[in-house]
């Protein structure tokens, strides 16, 4: 085989490079904030989905020591947040209180966490009441994140009840301004349900912002939250997330089949991953979930572009997304939305990668080489379950 014709056939088995080149351009055209934090989607825990409004300190203190007896921060997970419910009231010159029941030592509960190599998030509102009734933060923007960093918190949460029919365009500036001016790098999740389209807006205010309501621990509302947040890929990007709410994965709501699912579509539309059940009682599968280092690596890719549904046949579905590390690849998840076990094929035309090519898939649940294929790939996918695939070129 001649040497010109070895070339030739080398470049079919990349990526097209126009493709490529348009996927590295989208980012850099609709970024705007950049406070160093959420260069790739964030990854920690948040109290909201498993304890509501009974998170307490010891809840907040016995989950740091569960994400150090799980090796959790070498999968990637940081932060440990807690949502509503910690606030108790405002001292005689406006400022934060913690609730003194459930929260007796705050800062050394946020200490605690810092002594175990992670980080601290809260969660406030951008109204005058959060929506479990506790103090708010409009008109005290200023005075609650210095409060925050004088406790050294790294992360807002930031919901959107009561809010005085203000504009969110108003009312999210103003807490990106006041974090800002203390100095501290706090990452600054926004959480106005994605009512006002926020994925035209937001990337210049936070570092992610949710696109949905509130997920809950079910199949059909899962499933839709994903399909909410497909329709804003393009918005998403370094410094700046889509997200369609915290995992369920391991609250008991749904089969261990459907949290696979739920976990790779989150990995694969490079969502926040923010655990939501209880890690001091994890059972072994939603453990083995939570921390599949293969599909964490498709969240956690430097590229940095949101997967998204490329290809539709009654209840299958393809999803893919391309990949930049360790090498130029595509990851594809084979979805099957329907009551039936079903094979699906994934054709690498709607892949967006050479049709003919070949390319080696590696199969991101049992964690294999499947083998060098031409064309397509084709698995037998149970009802509401996926195959989740990493796709690259073969180098011959
Ligand atoms: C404040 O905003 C500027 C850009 O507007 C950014 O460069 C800087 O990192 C931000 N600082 C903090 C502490 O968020
Ligand atoms: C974890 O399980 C133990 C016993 O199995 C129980 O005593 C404890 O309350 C559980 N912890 C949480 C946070 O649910
Ligand atoms: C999905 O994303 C790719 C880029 O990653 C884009 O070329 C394609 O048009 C998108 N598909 C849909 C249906 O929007
Ligand atoms: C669509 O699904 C049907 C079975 O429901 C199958 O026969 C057909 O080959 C599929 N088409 C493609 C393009 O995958």
């Amino acid at each position: 085989m001649g040497h010109v014709q070895q070339i030739e056939e080398r470049k079919m088995l990349l990526l097209p490079a126009s493709l490529l080149l348009v996927c590295m351009l989208l980012p850099a055209v609709v970024r705007s904030y950049d406070n160093g934090l959420g260069r790739t989607p964030q990854m920690g825990w948040n109290s909201w989905n498993r304890y509501r409004c009974n998170v307490k300190e010891d809840v907040i203190k016995a989950t740091a020591d569960a994400f150090v007896a799980n090796n959790l921060a070498e999968f990637g997970y940081k932060y440990v947040n807690v949502d509503d419910c910690w606030a108790g009231s405002r001292d005689q010159d406006g400022f934060i209180l913690p609730d003194p029941t459930t929260f007796p030592d705050f800062q050394g509960m946020i200490d605690y966490v810092h002594s175990k190599g992670l980080l601290f998030g809260l969660y406030s509102d951008a109204g005058k009441r959060t929506c479990a009734g506790r103090p708010g933060s409009l008109f005290h923007e200023v005075q609650d994140a210095q409060t925050y960093a004088k406790w050294k918190v790294d992360y807002l949460k930031y919901d959107n009840c009561n809010n005085d029919n203000i504009t969110p365009k108003i009312r999210y500036p103003i807490m990106q301004m006041a974090l800002n001016y203390t100095g501290r790098p706090i990452f600054y999740s926004l959480c106005e349900w994605g009512k006002d389209d926020p994925a035209t807006w937001a990337p210049a205010v936070g570092n992610s912002w949710r696109t949905t309501g509130d997920i809950s621990d079910d199949w059909d509302t899962m499933i839709n939250r994903a399909d909410l947040n497909n329709q804003w890929w393009l918005y998403a990007g370094p410094y700046g997330w889509n997200d369609p709410d915290m995992l369920e994965v391991g609250n008991g709501g749904m089969t261990t089949t459907e949290y696979e699912t739920h976990f790779s579509l989150w990995c694969l539309m490079k969502s926040p991953l923010l655990i939501g059940c209880d890690v001091i009682n994890m059972t072994s599968d939603t453990k083995r979930i939570l921390t599949n280092s293969d599909a964490i690596a498709v969240n956690q890719d430097p590229l940095g572009i949101q997967g998204n549904k490329s290809f539709v046949n009654g209840t299958s579905e393809v999803w893919c997304v391309l990949l930049s590390h360790p090498t130029p690849g595509v990851a594809a998840i084979l979805l099957n939305r329907g009551h039936e076990t079903t094979s699906i094929t994934a054709y690498w035309w709607a892949l967006g990668i050479d049709p003919v090519g070949k390319y080696e898939v590696y199969d991101i649940w049992q964690h294999k080489i499947l083998g060098t294929m031409t064309e397509s790939v084709t698995a037998t996918v149970p009802s509401h379950g996926v195959a989740f695939y990493r796709i690259t070129p073969t180098s011959q």
